[in-house]
């Protein structure tokens, strides 16, 4: 039988009374000068996932991370003493940007001993220190000590990297995580290095595209025709309903019961799936993670049988862990009030052959397909919430993480503005 704790009385979201139960503007969704707001409100002042130390190998690697939210670009190296360090990517001559390759305004990766400016020469070693200017006779009175990169905040945990682009930050980076996230510590995200990466600009406001993977009350319907016609006749009669719910401070966390697929009946299932032993959920061999035990922040209610947690780290930020030892990361990075790039990432312990290389590339596929599907909706829905002819919204139960999330964001600009007025 199935085992899932339930609130002791009522719904999820009258649990959280904050949250109230009315109709939902989405006017945050569509406002421009709302947008304005957020940049500085919520971008420029939370920690913001960049990427994992996986992808700074050693002394010398770097990327770029093209931050349009909060108008910069950031330089992300590991200096020669192993530390990840974080700069603007800007030089401190007359400001080019100071890293990227064919594009100015498109990422890039490397590896260096220092930075040079493509526009005069000046170069920076890996510390962000400046240690040369092309004809340095030819200025007035110039200290290279006070011309170094500007720094920006930057720490670790658990592998990914973080920066915050605030002067001063309010929060270190572990206390603006909280128990809920950090409680994951000790999961082997470090043992999952193969990597399958998806990127896309999206027409739409970025919380829409957070709203889409953070409930799973469209499932049934939207994603209806991915699934074999019996199983998916009987997940919409079956609706969906989550086992568990949980708000921490600004972050969320969804964890839903699994489906083991190789244990439907035959017609419930894709050819495909069985001949690689793969799909929606991920390999069926699971990996061996070399786990006596697993954190206590995963699956932290005990769900049984459990299918994945779905932890919505605020402001842009997902970690998705699947119940067969691996997991999803997702990004929403705004580039306007109605548009943002959507990354999608699937890590797995590296194959070791190639009948578990095709279980991950299925994986992978399977992914992109059901993430097509609901971003196919997003562009419909902001062109509509902007005609405004519709102005309040009811969200149902299995919808409190989107709930939950614009509140979040409404209190953080609340309190940008309030302290702008008090400045
Ligand atoms: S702008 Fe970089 S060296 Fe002149
Ligand atoms: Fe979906």
């Amino acid at each position: 039988m199935p085992r899932w704790p339930k609130p002791p009385e009522g719904s999820w979201t009258e649990h959280y009374p904050e949250l109230g139960t009315a109709p939902m503007p989405y006017e945050d969704s569509i406002s421009p000068e709302y947008f304005e707001l957020e940049r500085k409100a919520i971008f420029g002042r939370a920690w913001l996932n960049v990427g994992r130390v996986e992808q700074l190998p050693r002394t010398g690697s770097y990327f770029t991370k093209e931050i349009q939210a909060a108008k910069t670009s950031v330089i992300i190296v590991r200096d020669t003493g192993g530390e990840v360090r974080a700069f603007h990517n800007i030089c401190r001559h007359r400001g080019n940007k100071l890293v990227w390759n064919d594009l100015p305004r498109e990422e890039t990766s490397g590896m260096c001993r220092q930075f040079t400016c493509k526009y005069h020469g000046w170069r920076y070693g890996l510390d962000g220190q400046l240690n040369f200017v092309q004809q340095e006779g030819e200025f007035f009175d110039l200290d290279k000590q006070d011309y170094g990169l500007v720094p920006v905040h930057c720490d670790v945990w658990s592998g990914f990297i973080f920066i915050n682009l605030a002067a001063e930050p309010e929060q270190t980076l572990h206390d603006f995580l909280g128990p809920m996230i950090t409680n994951l510590d000790g999961y082997p995200f470090e043992k999952m290095t193969e990597r399958w990466c998806y990127r896309s600009e999206v027409g739409a406001n970025w919380k829409l595209y957070m709203d889409a993977f953070q409930e799973f009350y469209h499932a049934a319907v939207l994603h209806g025709s991915q699934s074999p016609a019996k199983f998916s006749a009987a997940a919409q009669q079956a609706g969906f309903e989550a086992p568990h719910y949980r708000l921490e401070g600004p972050h969320r966390l969804v964890s839903t019961s699994g489906v083991i697929t190789w244990e439907l009946p035959g017609d419930m299932r894709k050819p495909m799936e069985d001949i690689t032993r793969s799909g929606l959920f991920g390999p069926w061999d699971e990996p061996d993670l070399g786990m006596e035990k697993m954190p206590v922040g995963l699956n932290p209610a005990g769900c049984d049988p459990w299918g994945l947690d779905s932890f919505q780290l605020w402001p842009n930020f997902t970690i998705l862990i699947w119940s067969g030892g691996w997991y999803l990361t997702y990004h929403y990075w705004p580039t306007s009030y109605n548009t943002h790039i959507f990354e999608g990432n699937l890590y797995f312990v590296p194959s070791t052959n190639a009948r578990e290389r095709v279980a991950r590339e299925m994986a992978a596929a399977t992914f992109k397909e059901y993430g097509l599907q609901d971003a196919s909706t997003l562009e419909a829905t902001q062109s509509m919430l902007e005609s405004r002819a519709v102005t309040a919204f009811p969200l149902c139960d299995q919808e409190i993480l989107c709930r939950h999330l614009h509140k979040v964001a409404a209190d953080w600009v609340e309190d940008h503005r309030r302290n702008l007025a008090g400045a």
